[in-house]
């Protein structure tokens, strides 16, 4: 079924708000007196370093004196109406202007890879974002922003509703795939430089869910219990990045509860943190359809828009008409709407109605996009394993040795599907996938031959046997995992299939030049089967040509950069628990490569890890100081020179532990990193900075950050699991 169907059917299962509402109890249609001549004083509003920045360009103070005199003139009737969603209009989720004050509406849509289906038109579909945090290159996901905003525009959106950016606390999460990592800092890296692609485009991003959204079937209620200083430190401070140095545009409040209040009703998240500390100066929205709790208290907390569609705010005209709500109150929210639309230029646009359609085909699945879809699928495959085969590593694969039919058999679940991901919020419907199997072809022709199934009958085992390589390409689907209420849903565990381990150990009992391509959203553990196979890469969900990215890497065409956004545990018992059925869960301080490292059994795949088909050398850190004040930043450089025989690309990672800390710790945290590429004998090098205001802890008692005058080690290395120097500095008082 569609998914706008789905929002509409489940709206109407709400039922009649203004009844349902705690804030109801008067008809929404009586809005007494707004016909009456207005004689209603708004309060002035004087920029803030805030606004000004936010508004990116644009004269802030004239947007500001133009806001007041607009909500001197706007009825109380159509100032709430600028506070929600009017459903679907022209192929994207409407706010409604007001025409009769030139004021522009809100054209909404997905999503974290490409351009929403609620559309209904074509668009690429980029690699999804796990993958783009697994290229651990910010400049690369700036450029995919940008042409992400320019197909979403092309369709008369003007806000994205992207980046999604909760943190992978667990891979059994069925959203795995629209996040960008584990780690807080990798994470804020990858967002922010999205961020920034997206609005260079004149296209609003929306930062989601706020906050702690990690669990899928039970999301609409789950109260997650957390530490304010797990909140602060693990779960906000990429939110933080993406507000004050990315002015994201809007925020989007998660579905879940935060310590017994639901996000769009916490006035700490919303109000205290977002708006008091982050200098927030855009638009919160909710999540669709049940996203929304309170008319009143949400407002009130800090929600601006309810969308789809007004079931809660329905609520607010009558609170307003019986005196229990002020509209001072009502106009920040309109303030912050309108600061928006005004400062991204809306009100210089054509106006447009409700139904408004816009499109443009030729800023779709241009050349240009599609190549960057493959560019970075090609740059986010990680190679996990590849050892020698009779003395030669397996990959790159010899193209010139597989000319002859039958040389490469092809085998495995996803070996032909098209492997774009979710079919939630976040599906894209591009013209053309290129399939594994179609990108091999492209480049080796009848070279390939494809077995469908699980099991092998005797002339595949034959096929097998004589093959000169056998690839197998499994994994997941969009029925193992992907968004509730449309998809898979959260995942039942984190291995591969019984049959497709069993699979791919039929193939190597008969071949041993086998490759195992994994697909998935994030984490599928292989230690049970995979040192039984030379060669183990993971594709993530590639996107429109991910077929040619596979073929690219398996061939050599480009050399295997990737490095891994989250941890990959020998078990799913060395993870804390996954609880997606309990009304209440609870948070813990140490999650993925931090948990890991405090625990017994370390990373099968650590975190940050990933093979390169060439070696790298890699120097002592140059220009550490022995000690540090508080305000100081922190600073090398590391020299990395290619000590093998092909380019390759080195990613740099710098962590740090607190010695002797006076409170619990991750034994360590990823600070900074920084990427090289080198052709074979070239020399480059890596800048790492951290502020190291980064390394306070949250102190909840006194309700502040506290950078402690200790040690602290600092290590520097190609994952969480690797470091290969590490050095003493101390942060003096
Ligand atoms: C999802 C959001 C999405 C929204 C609109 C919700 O179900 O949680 O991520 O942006 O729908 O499609």
């Amino acid at each position: 079924m569609r998914r706008s169907l789905l929002i509409l059917i489940a709206v109407t299962l709400l039922g009649c708000p203004d009844t349902a509402s705690p804030d109801g109890g008067l008809d929404a249609a009586s809005d007494a007196g707004s016909d009456a001549p207005r004689t209603y004083v708004p309060e002035p509003f004087e920029p803030t370093p805030e606004t000004i920045a936010y508004c990116q360009g644009h004269d802030d103070a004239a947007i500001e004196a133009r806001i007041t005199e607009l909500l001197a003139q706007l009825t109380p009737r159509e100032k709430t109406e600028l506070l929600a969603g009017d459903s679907l209009g022209g192929g994207t989720y409407v706010v409604d202007g007001v025409e009769r004050l030139g004021i522009p509406g809100l054209h909404m849509l997905d999503g974290p890879r490409g351009l929403s289906t609620v559309s209904g038109l074509r668009g690429t579909a980029f690699p999804v974002a796990m993958m783009r945090g697994a290229t651990w290159d910010p400049e690369l996901e700036e450029r995919v922003g940008h042409a992400m905003a320019i197909e979403l525009r092309s369709a008369g959106a003007d806000v994205l509703l992207a980046p999604t950016m909760n943190i992978l606390r667990h891979p059994r999460w069925g959203r795995a795939q629209e996040t960008y990592s584990e780690d807080t800092d990798h994470m804020g890296e990858l967002a922010l430089a999205f961020v920034r692609g997206v609005q260079a485009e004149g296209v609003m991003a929306s930062a989601k869910h706020f906050a702690a959204n990690s669990i899928e079937d039970n999301r609409h209620d789950v109260d997650v219990r957390i530490s304010e200083r797990t909140l602060r430190e693990v779960y906000l401070p990429h939110f933080q990045r993406v507000v004050v140095e990315g002015h994201v545009a809007s925020v989007m409040s998660a579905y879940n509860q935060v310590n017994g209040l639901y996000c769009d009703e916490q006035p700490l998240l919303l109000t205290s943190i977002l708006r008091d500390e982050w200098g927030f100066a855009g638009f919160v929205e909710s999540d669709w359809v049940f996203g929304t709790h309170g008319g009143v208290t949400s407002l009130r907390a800090g929600l601006d828009i309810e969308m789809p569609l007004s079931v809660q705010f329905r609520g607010l005209l009558p609170a307003l008409n019986r005196g229990e709500l002020e509209e001072r109150e009502v106009d920040d929210a309109v303030r912050h709407v309108l600061r928006a639309a005004m400062c991204f230029g809306l009100d210089a646009l054509p106006p447009r109605g409700h139904d408004g359609r816009i499109d443009d085909p030729s800023q779709r699945e241009t050349a240009e996009h599609l190549a960057l879809a493959r560019e970075v699928a090609t740059r986010g495959i990680v190679l996990l394993r590849n050892v020698p085969v009779a003395a030669t590593p397996l990959i790159p694969l010899d193209a010139a040795a597989l000319m002859t039919p039958g040389a490469v058999v092809l085998l495995g679940r996803n070996a032909e599907a098209e492997s774009i991901g979710d079919a939630g919020s976040s599906a894209v419907e591009p013209t053309d996938v290129v399939s594994a199997r179609e990108g091999l072809e492209a480049r080796l022709g009848a070279s390939v031959v494809t077995i469908g199934g699980d099991v092998l009958d005797l002339a595949a085992q034959a096929a097998v046997t004589a093959a000169s390589v056998v690839v197998i390409v499994t994994g997941l689907s969009t029925d193992d995992e992907g968004e509730g209420d449309f998809a898979g849903g959260d995942r039942e565990e984190i291995t591969l299939r019984a049959t497709e381990i069993a699979l791919i150990r039929a193939a190597v009992g008969l071949n041993p030049r086998v490759v195992v391509v994994l697909e998935g959203g994030a984490t599928i553990t292989s230690s049970e089967w995979d040192h039984e196979v030379p060669a183990l890469l993971f594709a993530f969900y590639p996107g429109s040509h991910g077929g040619h990215a596979i073929a690219d890497i398996l061939l050599g065409d480009h050399p295997p950069t990737g490095r891994l956004p989250f941890s990959v545990p020998v078990a799913e018992s060395d993870l804390p628990p996954f609880d997606n059925t309990s009304p209440m869960v609870e948070y813990g301080y140490l999650h993925g490569y931090r948990h890991l490292a405090a625990g017994p059994t370390p990373a099968h795949y650590a975190f940050g890890f990933g093979l390169s088909t060439t070696t790298f050398a890699i120097a002592a850190p140059t220009g550490l100081a022995a000690t540090y004040g508080e305000g100081d930043t922190l600073e090398v450089e590391v020299e990395v020179t290619n000590s093998g025989a092909r380019a390759g690309t080195e990613t740099v990672q710098l962590y740090v532990s607190a010695l002797d800390s006076a409170v619990e710790r991750a034994p360590l945290d990823l600070r900074a990193f920084d990427q090289v590429t080198l052709s074979p004998g070239a020399t480059g090098t890596a800048t790492l900075r951290v502020p190291l205001r980064d390394l306070a802890y949250w102190d909840a008692a006194s309700g502040a950050w506290i950078l402690e005058a200790i040690e602290y080690e600092v290590g520097i290395g190609t994952s969480a699991a690797d470091l290969v120097h590490t050095a003493l500095f101390r942060i003096e008082s």
